[in-house]
């Protein structure tokens, strides 16, 4: 089936008005919903006393459930590698791209993709991806992968930065909350936690003041490791405001997930969020998810259960979870 991709559509630059199906509904629309001015998200460095960065680390996914990672380790160069063997992909001919398409109406959801209209009055975002796994080795499938160059090669390198980040959060997440350092990680499947990539392609869009790249959402996963490039168009909702997030170049943008808020019995946050495209340029970012696997049950740890904090969400496996977040079923 012949989908419509947005890149093909902004590429012919004579579309200025959007199509309905991009106009989002009023109160969604940036023209509508602007970000408060003059509030900086954390930005933490990962190089400092330990108890000072458990305390940061802390505060910043209790108050916002989102921060900045600096001094991360991961080479400012893989991460430009990274970002180019993505441009790269999205540079190809459309006939070559389309090799790599995705179906997820046949469960086919790696690969190239645009989210399709099921419904006559479905609003959709202003994108189009690529989603693959990246971990663990036995659900890998490299056929699905862009077959651009270096592409594997580079994203395989990034693959292991992102295990040692997601393993360290995980820790100063649990330190945080007086656990045992490997908690949080334990109970997201340990070493089957799937790390899942996608890259995100806004290109240039006619009316920005109407659309949207990503709609309000928080992740489902337990953590989302993301890189932009330096197109603004990230905003978090805090305290009833949209925040704008700056550019940090070499900056890593760690969102906290439902599986974390779940686990820590609503103690850390899941960041809501959303993305603005913009009239000129193209916005691109990496965004990789820290998934556990369908199988694993999630609840409140009950370390963190008692009487006078009762569990605030009922356990089920992130089969369950994602099921009835996809058909927006009461959790
Ligand atoms: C996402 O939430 O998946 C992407 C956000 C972004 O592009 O900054």
């Amino acid at each position: 089936m012949e989908v419509e991709r947005v890149q093909t559509l902004a590429s012919h630059g004579k579309l200025h008005e959007l199509p309905s199906h991009y106009i989002r509904p009023a109160h969604e629309r940036p023209e509508n919903s602007e970000a408060l001015e003059g509030v900086k998200v954390p930005v933490i460095s990962l190089s400092q006393p330990r108890e000072l960065l458990v305390k940061e680390i802390f505060e910043a996914s209790k108050e916002w459930g989102f921060f900045v990672i600096k001094d991360h380790g991961v080479s400012p160069d893989l991460i430009k590698k990274v970002q180019a063997v993505g441009v790269e992909f999205f540079d190809q001919p459309q006939e070559i791209k389309e090799k790599n398409s995705n179906d997820p109406s046949k469960g086919a959801f790696e690969g190239y993709g645009t989210k399709m209209i099921k419904q006559d009055d479905q609003k959709v975002e202003w994108v189009d991806y690529y989603f693959h796994l990246m971990a663990p080795p036995s659900k890998v499938n490299h056929d699905v992968w862009p077959q651009n160059t270096t592409y594997r090669e580079v994203t395989e390198e990034y693959n292991k930065e992102v295990l040692r980040l997601q393993d360290e959060i995980f820790r100063l997440l649990s330190e945080g909350l007086g656990l045992e350092k490997e908690t949080l990680r334990t109970h997201m499947g340990g070493d089957d936690i799937e790390v899942e990539m996608k890259i995100n392609m806004y290109p240039p869009c006619p009316q920005p003041e109407l659309a949207l790249g990503v709609e309000p959402h928080t992740g489902m996963s337990a953590l989302t490791v993301l890189v932009p490039n330096d197109v603004l168009g990230l905003q978090c909702w805090k305290d009833g405001n949209w925040i704008s997030v700056d550019y940090f170049p070499d900056g890593i943008y760690i969102h906290v997930g439902d599986q974390i808020e779940v686990l820590s019995n609503g103690m850390y946050k899941s960041i809501l969020h959303r993305s603005l495209v913009n009239k000129e340029k193209t916005r691109m970012s990496w965004a990789v998810f820290c998934v556990p696997p369908g199988q694993k049950t999630v609840g409140p740890l009950p370390e963190l259960v008692n009487e006078e904090n009762p569990a605030k969400y009922t356990a089920k496996t992130f089969d369950e979870y994602r099921y009835r977040k996809i058909n927006k079923l009461p959790q």
